[in-house]
């Protein structure tokens, strides 16, 4: 446990929840069923795009941090124990905890599991790869990334996966320019994929975020010409985070995926590895400026 006698991961045991202390402001959603509609837009002034800036820097350096303790032995509670620790230190709000009903203040996801993985008492394995995803919330903006990363020694297509995972986030990030459709970013990721035979998921898709944790501004990851066509503005701020899984040799680029009764995991339907990068960024004259470093 919770392994299933094939090595498929099955839900564990969640911990108590993690107490924010009451002097760290709250998003608006935290209490509520559902967040209320974006009344910011997606494009950002200077000032504002240094606050994101500072969130984004809170939050990677919470997945550094994490990343530091990833070893096999570890539960995914235990990273999530660190992800909080490091947020509420530095004043930041975890966006995830409360967020539409999500319980904790990170998401970790093995293996087969694309996106949402709950932490719990699931303990982490040698060849395991888990993607840990920490947005933060400090005066009034949301910053937003993930990184997968491999615990211990792991087989050389799942270290493959994830350094093609890692450079599709590039590619699409190199494909960000003013005056271009925010579709051409999905299809920088797309074709470089392919050429691995490896699948892109669909469903889940990179989003404006600052004010809001989602504004309602889609970023897909696939070519999906001739719709998505908004042009991208200076000032404009949105996340890429494209999830690759091992393509199925029957139906190669396809990625379809099934969810969990906790309503929030999101498994490959064949259970193969799936691998996920995230930055937000800021569109500039000159392509993109990222605000999710350490
Ligand atoms: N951070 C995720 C994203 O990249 C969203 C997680 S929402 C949660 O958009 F509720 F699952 F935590
Ligand atoms: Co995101
Ligand atoms: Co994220």
């Amino acid at each position: 446990m919770p392994r299933d006698t094939s090595g498929h991961l099955v839900p564990g045991r969640l911990s108590a929840e993690r107490g924010v202390p009451r002097e760290i402001p709250r998003p608006e959603y935290v209490g509520r069923r559902e967040p209320r509609p974006d009344g910011h837009g997606d494009l950002y002034t200077p000032e504002e795009i240094a606050r994101i800036r500072e969130s984004g820097r809170i939050a990677a350096g919470a997945v550094q941090a994490v990343g530091a303790a990833i070893r096999p032995g570890v539960t995914t509670d235990e990273l999530d124990a660190i992800a909080h620790r490091y947020l509420i230190e530095r004043g930041a709000y975890p966006s995830t905890l409360h967020y539409r009903g999500y319980p904790k203040s990170s998401c970790t996801s093995v293996n087969e599991v694309i996106c949402h993985g709950i932490p719990d008492d699931t303990v982490l394995v040698e060849g395991d790869i888990v993607n840990v995803d920490i947005t933060a919330y400090r005066d009034g903006m949301h910053g937003d990334l993930n990184a997968t990363f491999p615990v211990g020694e792991v087989s050389e297509p799942a270290a493959a996966l994830i350094e093609h995972t890692r450079e599709a986030l590039n590619r699409g990030i190199g494909a960000v320019a003013p005056g271009r459709p925010v579709n051409v970013i999905g299809r920088a990721i797309e074709s470089y994929a392919r050429r691995f035979g490896y699948g892109v998921v669909r469903d889940y898709t990179g989003h404006g975020v600052g004010a809001s944790f989602h504004s309602g501004l889609v970023i897909p990851h696939y070519d999906a010409a001739p719709g998505h066509d908004r042009l991208m503005e200076p000032g404009m701020v949105f996340t890429i985070e494209p999830m690759l899984t091992m393509g199925t040799p029957e139906r190669p680029g396809t990625a379809e995926w099934d969810l969990w009764n906790d309503d929030w995991t999101v498994v490959t339907r064949d259970r193969s590895l799936t691998a996920q990068f995230e930055h937000t960024l800021v569109v500039t004259e000159r392509g993109a400026d990222l605000l999710t470093l350490p």
